[in-house]
């Protein structure tokens, strides 16, 4: 038997996260966040005192992470090297790490077949950049979401002053038109839309809108 995977790939601030969290609840299938575990390894380079230039020790640092996502009150924790680093994972520092190793080849193979373990009975709901084109391009189920640059810096201000994290608008605007260009621009697993995926811009659209929308992609729920 074929275990059904829906994969959602986009740029950061496209609603990727949370939507992909609602419509696995929706359907009661596994959820994989692939970008926590680019978060996890950059993070975990940096508790080591790791160069982002030294390809090397990334790679070693990537074998040896250990991450676990546990979910706890509701809320999914990911745990490094035994360590709770869900808060840290969300910064835009551990953003621009993750960006930063997710464009060395050997990393991205090495997490290769951690991605893949997800796929579990009844079903994978996979949010990342190269879910649909790469690590499960057999997927019957694609979307790619989309968001206007200042909407998603706008989203991501709102995520994190509720978080209390203090930022400003038009420096979190830069680093997302830098992240976007440096995900779109790498040599492996670009961030582009799988031939098969169904496009959806998000911009100026509510959460529940988008939901659905994707929901209504597949044969019943
Ligand atoms: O999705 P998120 O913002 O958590 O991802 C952080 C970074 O990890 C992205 O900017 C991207 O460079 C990298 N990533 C990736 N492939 C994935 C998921 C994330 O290259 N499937």
């Amino acid at each position: 038997d074929i275990i059904p995977v829906l994969t959602i790939d986009g740029p950061s601030g496209s609603g990727k996260g949370t939507i992909s969290r609602l419509v696995a609840q929706r359907l009661g299938w596994h959820y994989l966040d692939s970008g926590a575990l680019y978060r996890a390894v950059g993070v975990a380079a940096g508790w080591e005192g790791i160069d982002l230039d030294d390809h090397a020790a990334l790679v070693r640092c990537t074998f040896d992470t250990r991450i676990e996502f546990r979910e706890a009150g509701g809320e999914l924790r990911v745990v490094v090297n035994g360590v709770d680093a869900t808060d840290e994972l969300r910064t835009e520092t551990a953003g621009a790490a993750a960006s930063a190793i997710a464009a060395i080849p050997e990393v991205r193979a090495a997490l290769k077949d951690r991605q893949r373990v997800f796929r579990q009975p009844p079903g994978l709901v996979a949010d990342g950049r190269d879910m649909g084109t790469v690590i499960f391009p057999d997927a019957a189920y694609k979307v790619f979401l989309t968001a206007s640059a200042e909407e998603r810096a706008e989203r991501r201000y709102k995520q994190l002053m509720e978080k209390g994290v203090s930022v400003t608008l038009s420096g979190l605007l830069r680093e997302i038109l830098a992240r976007d260009a440096r995900d779109a621009q790498r040599a492996v697993a670009p961030l582009r839309p799988a031939d098969d995926a169904v496009r959806i811009d998000t911009t100026g659209l509510g959460i529940d809108t988008v939901v659905e929308q994707v929901l209504a992609l597949l044969p019943r729920h």
